[in-house]
């Protein structure tokens, strides 16, 4: 059942957070793709843990150094662009995005690590974005190379982890290992796996949407550039502005599900426990009730205030218990990215028109293409 109205989203995701699951008990345990260890895969009591454990390091004042992490990654990128090269825009942003976000989250960028990263999350897409899915014992060559990229990416992860300097708790990682109660080795590589994979594939995708989006609307980007080029803040929000309207018109997150454990009311019925419930926000954040002219790309809807017509019809990041730990890290990382990126080069589209979205765990932007223009 697809929930599209605020109203139910809401209910179901916050109000009555308790009466949905999501991770259907034993399911995780079942090998395959996954991590069961991490906070992401586990429910009740141990979920609520798990997720204490890690919140300080994504609280706002810890966020900081995503700054300065951001301008030094974007500094080293356009060192290597050239004045009229054309760039793959997507694999641009994803090699910033896994810098910073290792930085972040482990307190070091990843070397030879990064590319068993990267094909784990490639592989995970590719199994997620596929019509069919076979049982994940069923040995076809999507479910192989799954198995494949998560043995070699819990080999890296083992040497992040060995590799580790103490750094008081500042990182994730050292919340994890540092702890008088250190978590267990498996699960503190499980739960690194997939907070480096949430913060990396779903930050690139938006960064990538947003030069997109920009690369279509001249204007917004011309106002985009003159706040980045400001040096005390962004004069108005309009970066962030623009940042918080792409991932409104190309959610990375497109969609989230639970599972009822009691009946829930919504939509009208009475939804009996077991039901799967979907929630799109592709769906919800393109409904014209909401977002007038939703079918444009506005980064002036949000400003002086303004936002969505519902509080929940706007959910980027979810919403409720179960809503994104790394929102406010995304969030700072987008705008830091756009922010030093803008100022120094424009990023003229090449062929818009063959971008396409592939929707796999995350939606995925094909073929977005740029020529560099440093200005
Ligand atoms: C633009 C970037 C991002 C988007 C769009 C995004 C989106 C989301 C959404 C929609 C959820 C909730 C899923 C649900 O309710 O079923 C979620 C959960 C989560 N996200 Fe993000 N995320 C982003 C970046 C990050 C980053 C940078 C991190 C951390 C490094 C992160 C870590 C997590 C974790 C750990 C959860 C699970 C929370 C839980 O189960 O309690 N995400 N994310």
């Amino acid at each position: 059942m697809l929930l599209a109205h605020p109203d139910d989203i809401g209910r179901v995701l916050v109000d009555r957070g308790g009466d949905v699951i999501k991770v259907r008990p034993g399911e995780k345990r079942r090998g395959g793709a996954g991590f069961p260890l991490a906070m992401m895969n586990s429910e009740g009591e141990e979920w609520a843990r798990k997720r204490r454990r890690l919140r300080p390091a994504f609280r706002s004042d810890r966020l900081a150094g995503l700054d300065a992490a951001a301008a030094g990654a974007v500094a080293r990128a356009l060192d290597r662009w050239d004045d009229g090269a054309v760039i793959d825009v997507h694999a641009e942003m994803s090699r910033l995005a896994m810098h910073i976000g290792a930085v972040h989250i482990a307190g070091r960028p990843l070397g030879a690590e990064a590319d068993a990263l990267a094909d784990a999350v490639a592989a995970i897409m590719r199994l997620t974005s596929s019509p069919v899915r076979l049982p994940a014992w069923f040995p076809s060559p999507v479910n192989l190379g799954v198995r494949r990229a998560l043995r070699a990416l819990d080999t890296a992860l083992e040497a992040l982890i060995a590799g580790h300097r103490p750094d008081g708790g500042a990182t994730a990682l050292g919340l994890l290992v540092e702890e008088r109660t250190a978590a267990p080795f498996a699960e503190v590589r499980d739960e690194l796996a997939t907070l480096l994979m949430s913060g990396y594939e779903t930050t690139a995708d938006a960064l990538t949407w947003l030069v997109h989006c920009l690369g279509g609307a001249p204007e917004a980007d011309r106002r985009l550039r003159d706040a980045a080029r400001r040096s005390s803040g962004d004069g108005g929000g309009y970066v962030a502005a623009a940042a918080k309207e792409a991932l409104r018109f190309y959610p990375p997150a497109w969609v989230i599900s639970r599972i009822a454990v009691r009946p829930v009311q919504a939509g009208g019925y009475r939804l009996p426990a077991g039901t799967v419930i979907g929630i799109s926000q592709w769906v919800t954040h393109r409904d014209e009730r909401w977002f007038p002219d939703a079918g444009a790309f506005r980064p002036e809807r949000w400003l002086d205030g303004g936002g969505p017509g519902h509080r929940y019809a706007y959910l980027p990041f979810g919403a409720g218990p179960r809503g994104c730990l790394g929102a406010s890290m995304a969030v700072r990382e987008i705008e830091a990215v756009v922010r030093a990126l803008r100022a120094r080069v424009r990023l003229e589209p090449v062929e818009p028109e063959k971008v396409r979205a592939r929707p796999a765990l995350a939606l995925q932007p094909l073929g977005v293409r740029a020529v560099v223009r440093k200005e």
